[in-house]
């Protein structure tokens, strides 16, 4: 449980604070000025002493909760043993393949290794072009894939684009169903016919030179502030793409490995996409991604024509391997479907308290609570969700800096180990601090 010890941030951070500013560049975001020093489970200790709760496991990444010791151990095993080998196999890359299809959906059946999410994205899409022998991709306003040229050019936002002149060509966009804000003004997705859905022909009948081939989305939008899309949304999308004879291409390096009480976001939906790009709670600390998909399709590149240098390494593999023992283990899935419910049932009833409060939205124990001036005019009240962390911090509860198309929505994310007490805990946490800062 949470501990204080010092004013915060305390003197070590401050001095570690001020080595950042002098020697890093600006460009990262501004989160809470915690310097971690190392964390357990669920509770993240600061170079001061301090002890904090976690909503934010690094990224969405620790989704087995940090320095789990089963988790550690054969990692640390590995370490003596072997880091890299390039593409010669090992014992660890060749059964993490195996345990990554056994626990997959069915018709997924290859698995392709590599470091990082934008990695795995530019993967699904040299395999995708590849493959369908097309290189016009549809892909969504909002959506984040990476920040690497091609997955930056796949992303639907200009935080990622604007400045660094053109963007790889052949990505086309359309609106993402954001139905609290509907970019299309319609007044609800019960009644409104998927008219996102429909709008779809209508770019492509202006933008696409007959080159689709592909289709990408995340399962919920992350980065645009954990947006999901609408009961019906996806099944209509997958249907539509089928009839048109496009790949589909989903973007699970968020959403995967129990984040959103499924070990697959995809199995909340009847979709059956044929590439599936895994990353974050995949390594669950280590760095390691992959492109997960249906052989035909994953075989349409020749021997040789794709590879990387850290890909599949050993000590990746390994802690992959661990991280997902620990979650069948553990039961970390259903531990999110359960205690992501009580939280979404907490923040819906401190909505009836704080019209600030605008949306809550989430999936197991990914979470994202809209702040607005208002309810009625939805304004949104960046300043407000800033404070809310800052206050949340300075009480024991560490969260992301806010995030969302308009950088006021509140992303919760705690490790999937959290227990019933620290869910609680933190819950009584973020509600002082809301009180104080809505004041
Ligand atoms: C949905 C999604 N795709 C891709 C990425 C890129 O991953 P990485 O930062 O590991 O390159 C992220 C990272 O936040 C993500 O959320």
């Amino acid at each position: 449980m949470p501990k204080i010890v010092t004013e915060l941030p305390g003197p070590k951070s401050r001095e570690y604070l001020a080595q950042s500013q002098e020697y890093e560049p600006v460009c990262l975001g501004s989160q809470a000025p915690v310097v971690w020093q190392e964390a357990h489970g669920c509770t993240i200790i600061d170079v001061d002493g301090n002890e904090f709760l976690d909503w934010c496991s690094g990224v969405l990444v620790t989704n087995v909760g940090h320095c789990h010791p089963d988790y550690v151990r054969p990692v640390k095993e590995q370490c003596d043993r072997l880091f890299n080998c390039y593409e010669f196999l090992t014992p660890q890359r060749a059964r993490l393949a195996e345990k990554v299809i056994e626990i997959s959906p069915s018709w997924l059946d290859k698995v392709f290794f590599v470091t990082t999410g934008s990695d795995a994205t530019e993967a699904a899409i040299r395999i995708a072009r590849r493959y369908t022998g097309k290189w016009e991709v549809l892909a969504f306003h909002g959506a984040f894939h990476g920040r690497t040229m091609g997955a930056a050019s796949a992303g639907g936002s200009l935080g990622v684009k604007a400045g660094y002149g053109p963007m790889v060509p052949g990505f086309i966009h359309s609106p993402f169903p954001y139905c609290y804000r509907c970019p299309l003004g319609q007044e609800s997705c019960e009644t409104c016919g998927f008219k996102c859905l429909e709008f779809i022909d209508w770019v492509i009948s202006k933008e696409s030179t007959g080159q689709l081939g592909a289709v990408i989305t995340e399962p919920y939008q992350g980065g645009a502030g954990s947006i999901i899309p609408p009961p019906g949304w996806f099944e209509k999308l997958d249907q539509w793409r089928c009839e048109k004879g496009l790949l589909f291409i989903l973007d699970e390096v968020q959403s995967s490995f129990g984040r959103t009480g499924k070990m697959f976001a995809m199995e909340h939906y009847g979709i059956q996409p044929d590439l599936v790009t895994l990353g974050k709670g995949l390594g669950s600390g280590v760095p390691c991604s992959a492109v997960l998909g249906r052989s035909e399709v994953m075989d349409a590149l020749p021997p040789g024509s794709m590879g990387s240098t850290n890909g599949g390494n050993p000590l990746s593999c390994q802690a992959a391997l661990a991280a997902i023992d620990i979650i069948q283990r553990e039961s970390l899935v259903e531990n999110s479907a359960r205690l992501g419910e009580v939280m979404r049932q907490a923040f819906v009833e401190m909505q009836g308290k704080y019209e600030q409060l605008g949306d809550v939205r989430g999936q197991g124990l990914v979470l994202g609570l809209e702040i607005v001036k208002d309810r009625a005019s939805k304004e949104a009240d960046r300043e407000r969700a800033r404070r809310i962390v800052e206050e949340c911090m300075q009480r024991g509860l560490v969260l992301i800096a806010p995030i969302g198309m308009y950088g006021n929505v509140l992303r919760v994310a705690p490790p999937l180990v959290i227990s019933e007490a620290e869910v609680q805990e933190s819950l009584g946490i973020f509600e002082e601090a809301l009180g104080v800062a809505c004041a």
